[in-house]
């Protein structure tokens, strides 16, 4: 049963609510002392958040438990933790990446294939600097408020701290449009990044992996004091809300630049493909010499009808790309094979490495991927190997130096048993993974799902890591993931345990408070279902907004899904496949018993317009636009485009030539718009 949204509670059950209630009002309060009179913080702010979230959510269901002395009912209501946020009022993408010249080609022919043109269509080549973004605006000409970029929609108020960085203008001079947005990149030089280290490594005080995280961490102090103290400087990259005059980006960045705003060097207009490549080579060999630290280039559609034309999909714009650097490598020598098992029992080789700096951090472990991956690359214990490791990707082996093979190197054999719980591991026909096939009592696969459980991607408990989570597993206080959410009746005992102060489990108590409330999507896709990540659970997320009905339809066989876009019979035959199994079905009621509230689902934004929610067809020649820039603005635009005219179609777009879909169109009585009205609904909505 569903101890939240049951209509008939036992008395035993409102016993267990109305001690929830209190336990929260405690750790609320406890936290508003740390935080507003001691200064020390024990919680972050997304999971303060969280606890008064579930508060709120538990007094609003149960409102007899409302009591005036709760801290969402004292004045001011929850104090605000950390720093305020704001909506941007245009949102801050990001990029999509190119590794080769071969991404870059395809970049190019894309734009031109959308705009329907065939010559080059010149560039804007800029550093990727390595920092963190911000958004500066200004009104009647002066700096009154930044923002950190946020999840792109929202972001945190940063003004005061910005305000205390040399090179970014207070005030714009006159002629300049004097109400705009200026974005760019918040970063530290490597120079004063050293010493800013060993200034912090003298004190005692938290040294920074690198300068990224550097910049980063000292923009967001919540005493702007520490923050002007530290080396920050800024690049701007864009230009936001000001008046049509400027047709090009580059334009754009050349008015900035006079209006005293630090421009990335090493920009150019790059007016062919030769040159494109060209740049690109030029920085690379550059790069080492550069005062700060860059992750790749920008490069973006220089013209900015174009641009516009051109639009986004999904997080970022089509008319920009970002070129990363190939990743970092390093030689260093194989100690080792070991084996891991995964949550779904495949074997997986991994390799023990001497520990080798890559990519900013020291890595002793890399993944191998499979048998196949180790035999291919003829990889053996003792090689001197090439490892890599780019921005947040875990690292990998990626050759072998033959020339360097000790005459003792060991060729790898997969074992026929899994390494753990000793059961037969099978290499399916013409698959790549070998599987321990003793799912459920195997201590490696329920161990590796209680940890991914525990992880960012699914219930995201701080303080739930492999240790904890193998020790409570000896102890027999977990067995499987709903029991995380009864680890509070073990606290007492966990106080005492080695290496567990009172702070590590109060913070871990808290942390699991917080994340008994969890989005749909994620719920969905840490149930461990094959083929149902994050994406195929938002697809089912958005059709069936709330857990318990979508539960129902899994029940009943799951069939009904058939009906929902991108998920197909494989998916359907995989829910099935798990909802047959008594114990995955006890395992969901587990989650209900244990308090787990999983959130609606809410749709994010779409832009609403007239034909939001309608279905359009195009057909005949459009002039302006190519169909697949038609297809896709109409799409931003909330509309529903289809191949074929019936009875059910709202809208055809006619463009010269159109046949006979413009007769059926008319026969059906279908409104008909031709491309002067498209391109004016595009436009101006
Ligand atoms: S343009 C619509 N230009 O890279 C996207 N971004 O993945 C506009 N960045 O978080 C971004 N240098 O902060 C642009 N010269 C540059 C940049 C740059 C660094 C960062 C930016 C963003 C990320 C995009």
């Amino acid at each position: 049963m569903d101890l939240f949204d049951a209509a008939e509670i036992s008395p035993e059950d409102m016993q267990k609510i109305k001690k929830r209630i209190d336990d929260l009002r405690f750790e609320i309060t406890r936290h508003n002392a740390l935080y507003h009179t001691e200064d020390a913080p024990e919680v972050s702010d997304a999971e303060y958040d969280a606890l008064v979230k579930n508060l709120e959510n538990l007094e609003e269901k149960h409102p007899h438990f409302k009591s005036k002395n709760s801290p969402t009912q004292k004045a001011g209501a929850a104090p605000k933790r950390g720093f305020e946020t704001a909506a941007h009022k245009v949102a801050m993408l990001s990029l999509s990446n190119a590794f080769s010249d071969e991404d870059m080609k395809e970049f190019v022919l894309r734009i031109q294939r959308y705009l329907g043109v065939d010559t080059f269509i010149p560039l804007y080549g800029e550093l990727k600097i390595d920092g963190a973004s911000c958004a500066l605006h200004y009104e009647n000409g002066k700096l009154v408020k930044a923002l950190t970029r946020g999840d792109g929609k929202v972001g945190e108020v940063i003004t005061e701290n910005v305000m205390t960085i040399t090179d970014i203008p207070k005030e714009l001079p006159e002629g300049f449009p004097q109400n705009i947005e200026v974005r760019g990149e918040i970063y530290m030089r490597g120079d004063d990044f050293e010493e800013l280290n060993r200034k912090q490594a003298e004190a005692d005080k938290k040294v920074f992996a690198n300068a990224r995280n550097a910049a980063a961490g000292s923009l967001r102090q919540l005493d702007s004091k520490i923050t002007a103290e530290r080396p920050l400087k800024f690049f701007a990259y864009s230009l936001i809300g000001k008046s049509d005059a400027y047709a090009s980006h580059s334009g754009e960045m050349k008015l900035l630049g006079e209006a005293g705003f630090a421009l990335p060097p090493e920009a150019e207009l790059i007016k062919s493909e030769e040159t494109l490549y060209g740049h690109y080579k030029r920085i690379s060999e550059k790069r080492q010499s550069l005062a700060f630290g860059i992750d790749g280039l920008v490069y973006k559609v220089d013209d900015l009808k174009f641009q516009e034309r051109l639009g986004f999909v999904a997080k970022a714009p089509r008319w920009a790309i970002a070129r990363k650097f190939p990743a970092e490598q390093v030689t260093t020598i194989l100690k080792d094979i070991e084996i891991q098992v995964g949550r779904t029992g495949v074997l997986t080789p991994r390799a023990v490495l001497e520990p080798a700096h890559v990519g900013g951090v020291m890595v002793s472990h890399a993944t191998l991927h499979n048998e196949d991956y180790v035999k291919d690359l003829d990889i053996r214990i003792g090689d001197t190997v090439f490892i890599e490791r780019a921005g947040d990707v875990i690292p990998k082996v990626r050759s072998v130096v033959e020339a360097k093979r000790p005459d003792d190197a060991m060729a790898f054999k997969m074992p026929k048993t899994c390494p753990v719980c000793a059961s037969h591991a099978v290499r399916p026909e013409g698959e790549a993974a070998t599987r321990c096939m003793n799912h459920l009592n195997c201590p490696a696969q329920v161990e590796a799902g209680i940890i991914y459980a525990a992880s960012k991607g699914v219930f995201d408990i701080d303080g739930l890591g492999e240790k904890q989570i193998q020790l409570f597993m000896e102890k027999g206080w977990l067995k499987q993931v709903p029991d995380i959410f009864w680890l509070k009746n073990h606290e007492h005992e966990m106080r005492h345990l080695d290496g567990f102060g009172d702070k590590s489990v109060d913070k871990l108590m808290a942390s699991i408070e917080s994340s008994r409330t969890i989005d749909m999507p994620r719920f969905v896709a840490g149930l461990g279902i094959p083929m149902v990540g994050v994406q195929v659970a938002t697809l089912m997320a958005e059709a069936y907004g709330s857990w318990a009905e979508l539960q129902s339809i899994m029940k009943e066989g799951a069939g009904k899904l058939g009906s929902i876009d991108g998920i197909g019979p494989k998916i359907i035959e995989n829910i099935h496949l798990f909802m047959d199994e008594p114990h995955n079905v006890a395992l969901l009621d587990a989650y209900a018993e244990a308090g787990v509230i999983v959130e609606s689902y809410i749709a994010p934004d779409r832009i609403e317009s007239e034909l939001t929610g309608k279905t359009v067809v195009i057909t005949g020649t459009l002039t302006s636009m190519t169909r697949t820039e038609a297809k896709a603005r109409l799409q931003a635009m909330g509309a529903k485009v289809s191949g074929a005219i019936s009875a059910s179609t709202d809208v055809l777009i006619a463009g010269e030539k159109a046949g006979s879909k413009l007769k059926k169109a008319e026969s059906l009585g279908v409104e008909v718009w031709n491309e002067d009205k498209l391109e004016a609904f595009l436009n101006y909505g």
